[in-house]
């Protein structure tokens, strides 16, 4: 497999880093927002939260959870790091695969569904027992997603637990 030079892999780095960016932003933004939802005073502050939240899951979760897998990829396959010679980036592939699945197919809905029920019901839905499901998994997933996300900025720049084996190239 061909390798990227000094200047391809500082690119490589910084579109990285500024994709892991929106990924942690995005996923603390969405936690506050998520919090801060039950003090809506009127339906249209409520669905206004709950529209935000979509966006900032489409706009900014999505795109960075998805570019860092991306850029991880390339990383991998077209520098020295390979995949799973270091541990550090072992447990990275590990969770950068859980958590975009996490997000897909458990948190995605109970950001996804709020909009159209605040819409139809206003601050009722304040009562509105799915609303309140979908809250509630939104806020226990979303702190134990932004966690791992942050875990896995904190053992990039560590890099700790050494090689899996030893490395000849
Ligand atoms: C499959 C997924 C991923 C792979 C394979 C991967 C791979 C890498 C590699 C090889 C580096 C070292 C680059 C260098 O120093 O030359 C790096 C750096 C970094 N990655 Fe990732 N990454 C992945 C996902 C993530 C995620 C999800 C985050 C955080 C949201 C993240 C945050 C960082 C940070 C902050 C650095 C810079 C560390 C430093 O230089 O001090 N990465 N990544």
């Amino acid at each position: 497999m061909p390798k990227l030079g000094k200047l391809g892999l500082r690119v490589l780095k910084i579109v990285h880093l500024i994709l892991a960016g929106l990924w942690v932003g995005g996923a603390i933004g969405l936690n506050i927002m998520v919090f801060l939802f039950s003090s809506a005073e009127s339906g249209g502050e409520l669905y206004g939260y709950n529209i935000a939240s979509k966006l900032v899951d489409d706009l900014l979760i999505i795109p960075g959870a998805m570019g860092c897998l991306v850029t991880g990829l390339l990383f991998s396959l077209f520098s020295n790091w390979g995949f799973f010679k270091h541990r550090w980036l072992a447990v990275k592939w590990v969770l950068t695969v859980f958590c975009i699945l996490f997000g897909t197919f458990y948190l995605g809905p109970t950001v996804n569904d709020q909009p159209a029920i605040s819409y139809a019901e206003g601050l009722g839905a304040l009562a509105d027992p799915t609303w309140i499901a979908n809250r509630l998994t939104s806020l226990k997933g979303g702190a134990i997603q932004v966690f791992l996300i942050l875990f896995m900025v904190a053992i990039s720049v560590i890099k700790p637990w050494g090689l899996r084996k030893k490395v000849t190239s």
